[in-house]
């Protein structure tokens, strides 16, 4: 793993652009990528992106339809210059496969394809309630597999299967780690948490953290102890 002092991405979780630019002025020195997902893209739109004013997008919009339209999407994405992407594992190796094809057409240096494979809010039962037996953890490997055998660049992990991701699948794929909380910070709704420290050192190579900055009395003193810790 490279040694890289911007592995921080702060999910910027708002529909309002003007809250959005003040929380990404304050982040920009500590932050190598800001996230927007469904709330913001679905009230702003592509335009909404503008708000990032320079730094790198990662557009968390978990993409899973059948893969022409899914191809579709990630090719109208393209203009937008977002260096990463989302798409769900559990669509099938042929829409992950038409993600990444798509993603190769761009004129600029490509969106990274990164798959999600369980929703961690799935736990075993309620992933038996779609079908699926066997539980959460086999089948997090079985679609990490599936994706990176298809194309996808990373996973979207919990920071309790980095090791195992890594153990599995190497120094490859890049695993973005969410579910991250500093020494003493409010869990808020995120059950199984780790440190930024921690998830690093398991292999993570970006942490995604929202409200302990967002929320935070400061968001960009708390972006700068964040880090300063995974340095
Ligand atoms: O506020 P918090 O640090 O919990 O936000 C984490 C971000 O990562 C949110 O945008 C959330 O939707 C996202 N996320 C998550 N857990 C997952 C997948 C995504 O918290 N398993």
């Amino acid at each position: 793993m490279s040694e890289n002092p911007k592995r921080l991405i702060t999910a910027i979780d708002t529909a309002d652009p003007a809250q959005a630019r003040r929380l990404i002025d304050a982040v920009a020195p500590s932050c190598g990528m800001v996230k927007f997902g469904l709330e913001y893209f679905m009230a702003q739109g592509p335009a909404g992106l503008r708000a990032a004013q320079g730094l790198e997008i990662f557009l968390d919009l978990k993409l899973h339809d059948i893969p022409n339209t899914v191809a579709g999407a990630v090719r109208s994405l393209l203009p937008l210059n977002v260096a990463m992407l989302t798409v769900h594992a559990s669509g099938g190796a042929a829409m992950v496969a038409a993600a990444r094809e798509a993603a190769e057409a761009s004129s600029a240096t490509r969106p990274r394809i990164l798959a999600v494979t369980v929703l961690t809010s799935l736990d075993d039962a309620a992933l038996a309630q779609t079908g699926v037996a066997g539980g959460a953890s086999a089948q997090v490997l079985r679609l990490a597999k599936l994706a990176l055998d298809a194309g996808a660049d990373g996973l979207i992990c919990s920071a309790h299967e980095l090791q195992r991701l890594r153990e599995t699948f190497g120094a490859g794929p890049l695993l973005v780690v969410p579910g991250i909380r500093p020494a003493g910070a409010a869990l808020a709704d995120q059950a199984r948490v780790m440190t930024p420290q921690e998830a690093v050192r398991l292999g993570a190579d970006y942490i995604v953290v929202g409200r302990p900055i967002t929320e935070a009395a400061n968001p960009g003193l708390a972006a700068a102890e964040i880090a300063a810790v995974i340095r």
